[in-house]
């Protein structure tokens, strides 16, 4: 049995970086710091937000515009100590040396804050990478602020159209005094993100991490879009219990595959937007997206990154032959399902590596649908839902269910689409090595959404959207 050392973004001695956010109110700075957390923390980096603003509420929880008026000396003094103690308790975290990034949440607007922050990292022996989100598209900050300003703590209970101007009269205060990041501080290793990527300034990148990130950083948009996900129709492996291979669809799995275009439109397309569907290079993937490419349209791209989990000498076995074949590692995996890799074959951790340039694909990607495997399906959606690693690989992604990822401010919106064409569970729960067998209806009523050759094409009644948000917390 082997264990997957450490993954590609580990090697070598990952040293302790703050990134510090910099930028006037509502440029996005916690999103992104949001953002880079859940990367990070899904390549197994350990990272934490320090959000200024959160030390500040606590005395001062409704602060109004003038609260932040440099000419405020006492605005003043409570902002320096907020910082203080958030960078603080920064440091304090970084004494555990298995936590690797910190990001640093505030305006940092300053120089002198900025020579501060950068005398504190450095007396500790830490790297540092600024990230400036600069924008000056007035409509796009008057949509942020109304997007997320009116809905923060800081205006709880008050008029959104009030919160609104308050808020615009805050960033006026900060304007007073913003000193982008220029030519005078060149000894910083920074990224100066302009008008959301349109143009990028790198300064003294020295590091491994640090060049991860600003690649990370340089991807990300904030165009409205959706990425659909789902699992190829039911298989001949599928229904005979095996693991792996590249078996053709069942009967069932083409049923649905004919369905998909129907599911798809039910599910909201964006208009004159044509996806591009990304599948694995198995048969079964293939097979499952050829009526999206034959009644839609739209474009196929393989990916040998999204091929299932390669389970190494156990490819072709039910559950139950690896169980009695190989004990200690069937025991083995239920142990630490994430780290262990098959003989010859994967772990759920090698995966996430190999699927770290699909991440990023997608993050620079506008409309995608990805038509993939049981194990890729989970690591995919791991990344958005920030979901542990002790849990992901333990996940039930039913056969013939759609769902539907739309990237919010600070989370993903899924909705889940489920086709009434029966299938088997492959989903096996710790300990067992209970054969496939079909999933137990929940008796839902349904809703006939359309008619496909041969088939029925119902819809479940829970294929109306269930919604869960979860992803980044509000700051
Ligand atoms: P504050 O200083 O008040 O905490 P902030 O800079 O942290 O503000 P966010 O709360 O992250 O701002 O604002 C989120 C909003 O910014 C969202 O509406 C998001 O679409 C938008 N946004 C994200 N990235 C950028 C960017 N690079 N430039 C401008 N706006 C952005
Ligand atoms: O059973 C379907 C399947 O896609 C297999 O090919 C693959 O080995 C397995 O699911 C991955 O799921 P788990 O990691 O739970 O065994």
């Amino acid at each position: 049995m082997a264990f997957y050392a450490l993954p590609a973004l580990h090697q070598g001695d990952v040293t302790q970086i703050v990134v510090v956010m910099v930028g006037l109110p509502a440029r996005g700075k916690s999103l992104i710091a949001g953002k880079v957390k859940r990367y990070l923390r899904w390549t197994s980096v350990n990272a934490e937000v320090f959000n200024v603003g959160k030390y500040r509420r606590t005395d001062n929880p409704h602060p109004d515009a003038k609260f932040f008026d440099v000419n405020n000396p006492e605005g003043e003094k409570a902002r320096k100590a907020a910082a203080e103690a958030a960078v603080a308790d920064m440091l304090n975290w970084f004494k555990n040396k298995e936590n690797k990034v910190a990001i640093l949440d505030a305006t940092n607007s300053t120089k002198s804050r900025r020579k501060w922050i950068h005398d504190k990292i450095s007396e500790a022996n830490l790297l540092h990478l600024f990230v400036e989100s600069k924008c000056d598209d007035e409509d796009l900050i008057m949509a942020n602020i109304l997007e997320v300003k009116t809905t923060s703590p800081d205006y709880i209970g008050q008029d959104p159209e009030e919160a609104a101007k308050d808020f615009r009269d805050r960033i006026r205060n900060y304007e007073k005094v913003y000193q982008t990041i220029d030519e005078s501080e060149r000894n910083l290793t920074y990224v100066k993100i302009i008008n959301i990527g349109a143009r990028v300034v790198i300064n003294l990148i020295q590091d491994y991490l640090q060049s991860r990130l600003v690649y990370y950083l340089t991807n990300l948009h904030i165009k409205p879009r959706s990425i659909w996900l789902s699992r190829h129709g039911e298989s001949m492996y599928n229904l005979d219990g095996k693991i792996g291979g590249d078996a053709d669809l069942s009967e069932r799995g083409q049923q649905y595959a004919k369905l998909l275009p129907a599911l798809v439109k039910q599910s909201g397309l964006p208009k004159d937007a044509p996806l591009t569907i990304w599948t694995s290079t198995l048969k079964r993937t293939g097979q499952t997206a050829r009526y999206l490419q034959e009644e839609l349209g739209w474009e196929k791209l393989q990916w040998k990154a999204l091929d299932e989990l390669d389970s190494g000498v156990c490819d072709g076995m039910t559950y139950q032959e690896i169980a009695d074949k190989y004990p200690e590692d069937f025991q083995a995996r239920d142990d630490d399902k994430y780290n262990y890799r098959y003989r010859g074959g994967e772990s759920y951790r090698d995966v996430v590596i190999r699927l770290e340039p699909i991440i990023m694909e997608l993050e620079r990607s506008e409309n995608v649908m990805i038509i993939t495997h049981q194990a890729i399906v989970r690591c995919i959606f791991a990344y958005f839902m920030e979901i542990p690693q002790e849990k992901s690989p333990w996940m039930e992604v039913p056969l013939h269910t759609l769902m539907k990822l739309t990237p919010k401010a600070y989370g993903t919106e899924v909705e889940k689409f489920k086709a009434d064409i029966p299938a088997v569970s492959t989903w096996r729960p710790k300990g067992s090595t209970a054969k496939h067998h079909d999933s137990v209806s929940e008796g839902m009523p349904e809703v006939v959404v359309g008619e496909a050759e041969g088939t029925s094409t119902k819809l479940k009644e829970d294929s109306v959207p269930k919604i869960v948000m979860t992803g980044l917390p509000m700051p």
